[in-house]
């Protein structure tokens, strides 16, 4: 599929071509990765965050936040209860917080690789390569890090750098966590202020390229506490609107585009369309989700957009509505790792091409 083919797709309106690209993204996806639905534990250990991304509500100038930082007991603990909802991935997902230094992150690390089964996934914003070196030595099997948008410019204007440093490269980190061996996940934001169709084509044709594992989209949902809180969309007409529409023509793209990649239904579209945004999700591309196993009184304080959705349910109350769904769509919870299928020739693909 070319530029201009991922392009016209996006611009697409008439109900019969969009009818036909939900039915072509669920047969691949079938065919490519089958029936399982793969579940993910989501624990949300720290809302610290010392960078200043605009859209995001962890941003280190958000006063207004209650920070927390989860202690090894209290995340051994929620790990019990994944794995006891018979799990096999648990994704530690925090902001930029310095506290999680390199030897107490390979430190738990090492604790639940020898104490479960568990996949480890990590998603800890940007890291430097000796700590991505330590994890993966610890044992970590997974790391996610969305590049948000290919545009350097737009990327630029929307993520400063750190303090005293340059501008950050997180293309460059996910090409270093695919050679260490890492499942690596990237993904975007649909409808960021500022996004054109172009460069969402370009962010889809990018995901092919770099061969990534995993692929999250969602939308843009704007923060009140951040300066793109307020932005209307730009009025040019080639905005992407911030849409569900939008973000499953992205999904089904993606999927088409590369077939065995794990495609989550995130949190941010299922907050955009509460009623249907998983349904559908699971419907034109997607085959996995990461219910929330962070304990509720955490919740609140890690809004890194408004009114995330299933803020109220408990990581237990989640599992059993998302297995309720997994039936109800025909398709089956999936058990065990449920590793990508690229993984099978190991990492990196596409540069071992033989
Ligand atoms: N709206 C939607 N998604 C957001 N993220 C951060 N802020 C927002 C927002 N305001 C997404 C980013 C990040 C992921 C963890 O959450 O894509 O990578």
């Amino acid at each position: 599929m070319h530029h201009r083919d991922i392009l016209s797709t996006l611009r697409e309106t008439s109900p019969e071509a969009l009818a036909d690209l939900w039915k072509r993204a669920d047969a691949v996806r079938r065919e490519a990765v089958g029936p399982d639905v793969h579940l993910r534990g989501l624990l949300e250990i720290s809302s610290h965050c010392a960078r200043s991304c605009l859209y995001c509500g962890l941003r280190a100038e958000n006063k207004g936040l209650t920070r927390y930082r989860m202690t090894r007991e209290e995340i051994l603990a929620c790990l019990k209860e994944i794995a006891g909802a018979g799990y096999g991935t648990v994704v530690l997902q925090s902001g930029e917080d310095p506290a999680l230094n390199i030897d107490w992150m390979a430190g738990l690390i090492q604790d639940i690789k020898s104490s479960s089964r568990l996949a480890v996934t990590l998603s800890l914003g940007e890291q430097s390569d000796a700590a991505l070196e330590a994890w993966r030595e610890a044992g970590a099997d997974r790391y996610l890090l969305r590049f948000e948008t290919s545009h350097a410019g737009l990327y630029g204007r929307i993520h400063p750098p750190r303090k005293g440093s340059g501008a950050s490269d997180r293309l460059r980190i996910l090409r270093k966590l695919m050679a260490l061996g890492y499942e690596t996940g990237s993904g975007v934001m649909v409808g960021i202020p500022g996004q054109t169709h172009e460069m969402l084509a370009a962010d889809i044709a990018l995901f092919r390229d770099l061969g990534l594992h995993m692929v999250g989209v969602g939308p843009f949902i704007p923060h009140p506490d951040t300066p793109l809180g307020g932005a209307p969309a730009s009025d040019t007409a080639d905005q992407v609107p911030p849409t569900d529409l939008m973000v499953f023509k992205a999904m089904a793209l993606t999927r088409i585009l590369c077939p065995g990649t794990n495609i989550p239904v995130t949190t941010a579209l299922s907050t955009i369309n509460q009623e249907k945004g998983r349904e559908l999700g699971l419907r034109r591309g997607g085959n996995v989700i990461m219910p929330n196993f962070t304990p509720l009184k955490f919740r609140a304080s890690y809004a890194i957009y408004p009114e995330k959705a299933c803020i109220r349910d408990s990581g237990i109350e989640s599992d059993r509505k998302v297995r309720e769904l997994i039936k109800r769509v025909g398709r089956q919870a999936g058990t065990g790792r449920g590793d990508a299928p690229a993984m099978k020739d190991g990492p990196n693909r596409n540069s071992n091409q033989r």
